[in-house]
This record gives structure tokens, sequence and C-alpha cells, in this order.
């Protein structure tokens, strides 16, 4: 029997491995024809891109996928348009700033100050947010309703519901980038290496705001962040309730206390937040209104984006208006300063039926232990990821 079924098997294996190198090689030939010589001299000019087609297709670990999320299906040329985009100055009015002004690779695509500087100088109104996680975003809740009855959207009112939306918001906001889409679009007509690069996204050199949008929307929802050491951790244990054994004890400790009080709105496996807007008692009187900002409703006052925890440990200083500096201050925060506001979220009061905000009381070497946990949730490979990185010389 065994002897029998031998010839088969190997004859299974021949076969594969004559369709693997089959496949090995169509990939080597599409690749090997992504530019012409000529076009990727152009490029080369301006741009350290690979002359190989960089793959965008993101692969979600099992963890992820176990929690029901889609995978953002990306068009390799379309998401390296789209980077090119990202980083390019251009796109403001005076050639002052691109989307990575605000958005470094290495602090997780945020900014480190409180208020990022536009094209003009002048400040812009709230934090910049980090983009290591928006696909999870448009991915998780495709503009519906998610599992949770939750929807969530883009900046920190929630004001846009895609990245095209939000980019045409940015490019065309007076003090971010201050640009006319349509006026861009003739700009770009004009640079080298667009042409050849909107060939390869959309199979002609026309270049239209809408297609410009759909690159930048494709890179950005590229970013998906999913090799932090809590990812690792995830993905042995399958849930974040039991202790990780690559966690320290300090750091576990974190994990058990993040469960307890945090992950009713930023949730405790990092895959969407279970709440999309809240007030979290940062004032008892807000500057900024946030969402009400955008519905006028007295009861969305000082309620903001419940902001990704993921690369958290990179992207200070804290909040829509870069208040705190520290992750320690934030814990602090939450441990005694939540203020009453009328909109205070009411996983944030005590349950004594006082109406009170609730006061944690950790000791010190609590405290420590939710900053070490918070900072499990860096993902160094994301940051390092060289088809993110800069592509200009
Ligand atoms: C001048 C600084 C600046 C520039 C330039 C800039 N951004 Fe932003 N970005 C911000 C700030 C500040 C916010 C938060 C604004 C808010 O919520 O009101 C933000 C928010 C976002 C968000 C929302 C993230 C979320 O979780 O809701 C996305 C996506 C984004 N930016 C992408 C881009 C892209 C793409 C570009 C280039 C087309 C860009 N940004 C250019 C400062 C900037
Ligand atoms: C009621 C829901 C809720 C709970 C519970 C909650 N948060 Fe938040 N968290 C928010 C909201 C909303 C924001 C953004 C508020 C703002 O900027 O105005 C935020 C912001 C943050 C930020 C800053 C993120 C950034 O990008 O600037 C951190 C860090 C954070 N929370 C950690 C925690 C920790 C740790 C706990 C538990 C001790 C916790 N949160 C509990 C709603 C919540």
């Amino acid at each position: 029997m065994k002897i029998k079924t031998l010839p088969l098997i190997s004859g299974a294996i021949l076969l594969l491995s004559f369709t693997l190198t089959s496949c090995l090689k169509d990939e080597v030939d599409v690749k090997k024809i992504h530019y012409t010589g000529e076009e990727f001299a152009v490029l080369q000019n301006y741009l350290n891109l690979p002359g190989e087609r960089e793959s965008y297709q993101v692969t979600l670990p099992d963890h992820m996928r176990d929690m029901g999320m889609a995978v953002p299906q990306i068009n390799d040329a379309r998401a390296t348009l789209g980077r090119v985009l990202f980083y390019d100055k251009q796109l403001s009015r005076n050639n002052a700033v691109s989307c990575a002004s605000c958005h470094h690779q290495e602090l997780a695509f945020s900014d480190d100050k409180a208020k990022s500087e536009g094209f003009d100088g002048e400040l812009t109104l709230r934090n910049s947010l980090a983009l290591a996680s928006v696909a999870n975003f448009e991915s998780s809740y495709g503009g519906g309703d998610s599992f949770f009855g939750q929807r969530s959207f883009f900046f920190w009112d929630e004001r846009a519901h895609t990245i095209a939306e939000q980019s045409t918001l940015t490019i065309q906001d007076d003090i971010e980038m201050g640009m006319d889409l349509d006026v861009l679009a003739a700009k770009l007509v004009d640079v080298p290496y667009y042409p050849i690069l909107f060939q390869k996204a959309f199979g002609d050199e026309v270049i239209t705001k809408d297609r410009v949008l759909q690159a930048v929307q494709e890179f950005v929802n590229s970013f998906v962040s999913t090799n932090s050491r809590f990812d690792k951790g995830m993905s042995v244990h399958r849930n974040a309730f039991s202790d990780f054994n690559n966690f320290s004890p300090a750091e576990n400790l974190g994990k058990t206390l993040f469960i307890s009080n945090c992950s009713s709105c930023h949730s405790s496996d990092m895959s969407r937040v279970v709440e999309a807007i809240a007030n979290n008692g940062l004032d008892m009187e807000y500057d900024d209104p946030g969402v009400a900002s955008i519905t006028y409703n007295e009861w969305d006052e000082g309620k903001f984006k419940v902001p990704f925890l993921r690369n958290i440990a990179l992207t200070a200083p804290y909040m829509h208006d870069g208040r705190f500096a520290t992750l320690r201050d934030v814990v602090e925060h939450y441990n005694s300063g939540v203020k009453n506001h009328p909109n205070l979220d009411f996983r944030l009061k005590n349950t004594s039926g006082l109406n009170q905000p609730k006061r944690l009381n950790l000791n010190e070497e609590e405290k420590d232990a939710l900053v070490a946990f918070l900072g499990t949730l860096t993902d160094n490979q994301f940051i390092d990821d060289r088809r993110f990185a800069d592509p200009f010389k």
C-alpha cells in the first residue's frame, strides 16, 4: 500500500515544485516589466523607488482574522504612487509641507508636537493623529455600523468618512496644505515622474484629483501594524485575558489593569475600538467642543474620537490638543484627574450611584505597569518598513 502510493506522492511533489517554479518565474517577469529602462531612468533622477514592483499586500495574523477583520485589498502600483504623493511637498500651495511633515514614519505617522505647523507656519487646531492603523478603522467598519453598533471615522471629531475625504479636507485646508485640488492636478502634470507613475497605477497618464486621492488612500490603507510584542502574545494565546509568556510580570499586570479600566472603550485586543467617540473628562469646559463642532449638539460637547493605542509609546504628546507629554501623565489623568463634565462617559464614573468621576487609586507600581503594557504595543517592524519610507532622493 505504502509502496504503491509513493510514486503518486512523488508525482504530486514534482508537480507542486513545477508549479512553484513557474509561479516564481511569472512573478519575476511581472517585476521586470514594471518600468521600461527609459521610465526607470526618469524616476531615478528624483526617487529611490525599487525597479521591481513592491508588494503592499496585507496579511493579517490569525488572531486579527479571528476578530473578523477584513483584509484591505491594496493595488501595488497605486500604493506606490500614493507613497510618492504622501512625501511630496508639491501637494501644498507653496511646496513647504507634505503629508509626512506632520505624519512621521518613525513616530508611527504622528508628530511630536502638540500642534503641527502648516504650509504657512500656522499651527493646526489639533494634535496630529497616528496613522499606523487607519485601515483597521476602514476595513472593520467600512463606513457602516460595526458589530458593537458603533461606527468609527476619521479625525478627532470624526468629520471625514474615508481617507479620500480626509485628504480632500487636509490638502485644501487653509492651515494644513492650502492647495486647491483642481490646481494640484494641473500642477502635477508638469512633474516628470507623475505621468509614469499614474500610467502604472491607472493605465494612462491622465492626472485627476480623484486619482490623486485614490492613490493616497491606497497607500495609507496599507499601513497595517501587526507585529508588536502584544501581537506576538496574542498569536500564541489567542485572547488577551491570560498572562502572556513573552511579557514581564509588570507588563502582564499592566495588561490586567488595562482590561479592567480601559478596554471598555479602547478594546482589549487592539483590533478596533469598542466606543467610537467619548468624553473622557479632560475639562469641565472645553475650548474645542470636539464632535459638537460638527453636530452642534450639546450632548456631543467634549466628545472626541477614541484613538487607537497601537504604537502609542511613539506618538506623544497625547490627547486632541497634545496636553499630556508622557504616558505617565495620561495614566495619572485616568487615575485621579477625570473631571465631572455633564457628558462624561459612564465608564469613567464610579459605580456607587453618586454620579462622580471614578478614581482608580492605583499605586506607583500599578501606574508603571500600565505604562509598561502600553509600551508592548510598539511595532518596530512597521516603523522600519522601507515600503512606507520617504522615496525622495
Ligand atoms: C500641517 C500638518 C498636517 C498635514 C500636512 C497633514 N496632516 Fe493629517 N492630520 C493632521 C492633524 C492635526 C490631524 C488631526 C486633525 C483633526 O482631527 O482635526 C490629522 C489627521 C489625519 C488623519 C485622520 C486619522 C484618524 O485616525 O482619524 C488622516 C488619515 C491623515 N491625517 C492623513 C493625512 C494625509 C494623507 C495627508 C496628506 C494628504 C495629511 N494627513 C497631511 C496634521 C496634518
Ligand atoms: C470612556 C471611554 C474611555 C476609557 C474608559 C478610557 N479612555 Fe483613553 N481615551 C478616550 C478618548 C475619548 C480619548 C481622546 C480624548 C481627547 O483627546 O479629547 C482617549 C485618549 C487616550 C490616550 C491618548 C491617545 C492619543 O493618541 O493621544 C491614551 C494613551 C489613553 N486614552 C489611554 C487610556 C487608558 C490607559 C485608559 C484606562 C486607564 C483609558 N484610556 C480609558 C476614551 C477612553
